[in-house]
């Protein structure tokens, strides 16, 4: 099966929010934020902009009727600021006006006069102040302090990554029209439907069932939208109520780079023991996460960063610290990974170091500290079906990692500037909402009299191909052609209480809450076959390709007729099904449990040459073996593999994020901030899946896909490490990102660098 909507995108026949047709008398909204990142506000001057042409309204937090609060995990963030700004960027006031570009105008017009405060961009920093959202944690396994004296070597260090805009093609936007009798719809690109509706109903003092939020598609979320798409949302939804008129509002690329939270950069500081064989007997990691101004989703980011700290390893000792430091940029939030990436890239670098010193290949030690069924991950859980180990197999049979080294080595010596290196970045990605209550979906299965059926489930498409996943599953379960499926749009009148679609989970909640509604279909309809037919058992009984099969044979009856009749019968032809995640749990007190459904595991190699005197380089070759399970469809396993590759590789090399020392963004647009292209990529990409026949609990035996390969890209920041040091032997680089060709440069030359005194 093609996916499904590949067609209709190429031809841009598939509609986005903003390809809805106009509905009459619509207004347009944009934004006024806070120029400073800290201070208080003594004056906002509305009033000129309230003048300016085509202004119907400007509304700010005075004009909220309900509760000016849309916190998710904390309640710390105010819809539009009241009394304090905490950053650049944040929502102070919203213009409404006949046209988009009077609301810019008038926007442009507003004044405010602000008493500016010391401000924090650091996050070390921000943790000495003893500014921190919620409390620090730890997880600890074994005994780490003890263990130090006992290793033949312990190496430290510490490792700061960067930020990552999101850069979904679609920017934030929402559109609210106003019902009758005080209720609302809000089409919005939001990976959380549910999220928009509790929210804009608090905001605007309505109860949930006022307020309908419907998701066609989303131009690309990639966590960016998880939370928030929320708060625009809501102003959509605020200035739609307050003018009874239908709003619409749309970011600009430059205003949603400025105003949303992007990846969270991390400070962590690590120290690793191990034996003079290369094995690690303990591991400490201290994660200082730069949460900017408010929560966000900062707490759960954290939790997943520090439940994969030790990423694929087994440790027997192990502390785990981690803290969301609160600073004056804005709100960091979900991004491919969710904290996983920064966790990973810390322990990386230690095992790093520690092959530096031992003189090691780094694969030697990573290849000899997998994990292994039966081992405890720090936070408890215990591995069951682990395939890392047959991951790496694969990879040394596949590639032989030692010729590579040697062909590498003798490549090296045979050229002074331009050196190659090779990096395998080994993966562990645990599947399920590290909130365990988040696992749960629901969805809503009509058959119609002619056979064909609409499918309503809780998942929002953003390119991940859930749709086409849905519609296979879908198909499959009732065994029918797929072209007889319909995939409704996302919409809370149809699900309640959905869960964000994130977490790499939705086809697993959703198609499993899916086939539950598709099963007691089938089950009725097996019934009425079996009295039909006069067959005791109904069990005997299948349907595959429109037909009716008894213990395999054709009855003769095809799905045209069984649904005529069921029909005529007065069987039921809906249903709803409901599935919560089995057997999860996590205990926050002991800091112990099995958060995760299961584990994604997978490895890739990575080669790059670099040009020693420019500091460019190129990306060779990227060679992946990846446990999928049971694909429900490779082509789009596929490609969400090469996209989360590509934009691991994006955020570990290129994607500069610079604020000023003002905190202004100064890669504020896409001129500026260079995300990977085309030619970026490696002309060699190879994807080898791991057949897999372990019993999972995706349907059809699927495995979760959307972020694990995000952190293959993680690979290329100690391939170039890895050539910078052929380059300068025995030179102890930075554990900084994104190795940008111009820091390369500034590291294989310290001298100059001091010499022309560059502050980079
Ligand atoms: N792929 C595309 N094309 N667009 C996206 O926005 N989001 C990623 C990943 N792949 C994303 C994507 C993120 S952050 C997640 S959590 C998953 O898709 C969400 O979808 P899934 O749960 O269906 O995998
Ligand atoms: N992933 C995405 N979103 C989440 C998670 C997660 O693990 N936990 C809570 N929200
Ligand atoms: Mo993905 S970061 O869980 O939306």
């Amino acid at each position: 099966m093609n996916r499904i909507d590949a067609a209709a995108h190429t031809r841009g026949e598939s509609l986005f929010l903003d390809d809805m047709p106009l509905p009459s008398g619509m207004l347009y909204a944009s934004v006024f934020s806070s120029p400073v990142m800290h201070g208080n506000i003594i004056r906002l001057q509305l009033q000129e902009a309230r003048l300016a042409k085509g202004v119907v309204a400007v509304l700010s937090s005075k004009d909220i009727p309900g509760i000016n609060q849309i916190g998710s995990i904390i309640q710390d963030e105010e819809l539009l600021a009241q009394s304090k700004v905490n950053y650049i960027g944040q929502p102070v006031a919203v213009v409404v006006a006949e046209s988009q570009r009077a609301a810019r105008n008038a926007a442009k017009i507003i004044l405010a006069e602000i008493e500016e405060l010391s401000a924090v961009a650091d996050p070390k920093e921000a943790f000495e102040k003893g500014y921190i959202i919620d409390t620090p944690r730890t997880f600890t396994l074994g005994d780490v302090d003890s263990l130090w004296q006992k290793c033949d070597l312990v190496a430290e260090g510490s490792c700061d990554t960067g930020g990552q805009e999101h850069v979904y093609l679609e920017t934030q936007r929402a559109r609210a029209v106003p019902l009758e009798g005080n209720n609302i719809r809000i089409y919005s690109s939001t990976q959380s439907p549910s999220a928009v509706q509790h929210h804009a109903a608090k905001v605007l003092g309505l109860s949930s069932h006022n307020v309908e939020v419907e998701v066609k598609r989303i131009g690309g979320g990639f966590g960016g939208k998880e939370d928030q798409a929320t708060p625009w949302a809501c102003m959509a939804a605020l200035a739609a109520w307050i003018t009874q008129r239908p709003v619409e509002l749309v970011l600009q690329r430059g205003e949603d780079m400025k105003m949303t939270g992007k990846r969270h950069p991390y400070k962590s500081d690590f120290k690793m023991g191990v034996t003079k064989d290369g094995v690690i007997l303990s591991y400490e990691v201290k994660h200082y996460q730069n949460s900017g101004a408010v929560a966000d989703l900062s707490t759960a980011v954290l939790e997943r960063t520090m439940f994969h700290s030790t990423n694929c390893y087994y440790i027997p000792n192990v502390r785990i610290f981690g803290v969301c430091c609160k600073t004056n940029l804005p709100p960091n939030t979900a991004f491919r990974g969710f904290g996983a990436p920064q966790g990973m890239f810390a322990i990386e670098s230690a095992i790093t170091k520690v092959a530096e010193k031992l003189n090691m290949p780094r694969e030697e030690i990573q290849a000899k500290n997998l994990l292994a069924a039966n081992n405890a991950f720090p936070y408890g859980q215990i591995t069951e079906d682990c395939s890392i180990r047959t991951v790496w197999e694969k990879v040394e049979t596949r590639y032989t990692l030692q010729k590579i080294r040697k062909r590498m080595l003798s490549f090296n010596k045979s050229h002074f500037e331009t050196k190659k290196g090779i990096a395998v970045m080994p993966i562990c990605f645990g599947i399920s909402f590290t909130t365990t209550y988040m696992n749960q979906a629901s969805a809503l299965v009509h058959v119609f009299t002619d056979g064909s059926v609409s499918v309503s489930t809780g998942g929002v498409e953003m390119g991940q191909g859930l749709t086409t996943n849905i519609t296979a599953i879908a198909a499959k379960a009732l065994g029918i052609n797929h072209n007889r499926i319909k995939v409704e749009a996302t919409n809370t009148t149809r699900i309640a209480n959905m869960s964000p679609s994130a977490a790499s989970a939705t086809t697993l909640l959703n198609g499993n809450a899916l086939l539950l509604a598709v099963n007691q279909i089938i089950d009725r309809l097996k019934s009425l076959l079996a009295k039909e037919l006069s067959i005791s058992d109904k069990e005997k009984i299948s349907i595959a390709n429109e037909k009716v099969l008894c213990d395999a044979h054709d009855t003769g009856w095809t799905w045209d007729r069984l649904i005529h009749t069921a029909h005529q019968k007065r069987i039921n032809l809906s249903a709803h099904g409901f599935f919560a995640t089995p057997k999860i749990w996590f205990d926050k007190m002991k800091e112990k449990g099995s958060p995760f459904a299961y584990h994604v595991y997978g490895a890739a190699v990575i080669e790059v040459t670099l040009d020693c005197l420019r500091g460019v380089y190129t990306i060779d070759s990227v060679k992946i073996v990846h446990d999928l399970g049971r694909p429900l469809n490779e082509t789009v396993d596929r490609a969400q593999i090469e996209g989360g590759l590509a934009q691991g590789l994006g955020w570990m090399a290129l994607e500069d994020l610079r604020f000023n020392d003002k905190g202004q963004l100064l890669s504020r647009d896409l001129a500026t901030y260079k995300v990977p292209d085309a030619y970026f990529m490696p002309d060699d990409i190879e994807i080898e899946f791991l057949a897999n026949e372990e019993s999972l609990p995706g349907p059809y035996g699927s495995k979760a896909v959307g972020e694990p390969p995000f952190m293959y890209g993680i690979g290329v920041f100690f391939a170039l490490r890895d050539a910078m040091r052929a380059f300068m032997p025995g030179n102890d680089f930075d554990f900084a990102t994104p190795l940008t060709p111009e820091r390369v440069l500034l590291q294989l030359y310290p001298e100059y660098v001091k010499r022309i005194s560059c502050k980079c």
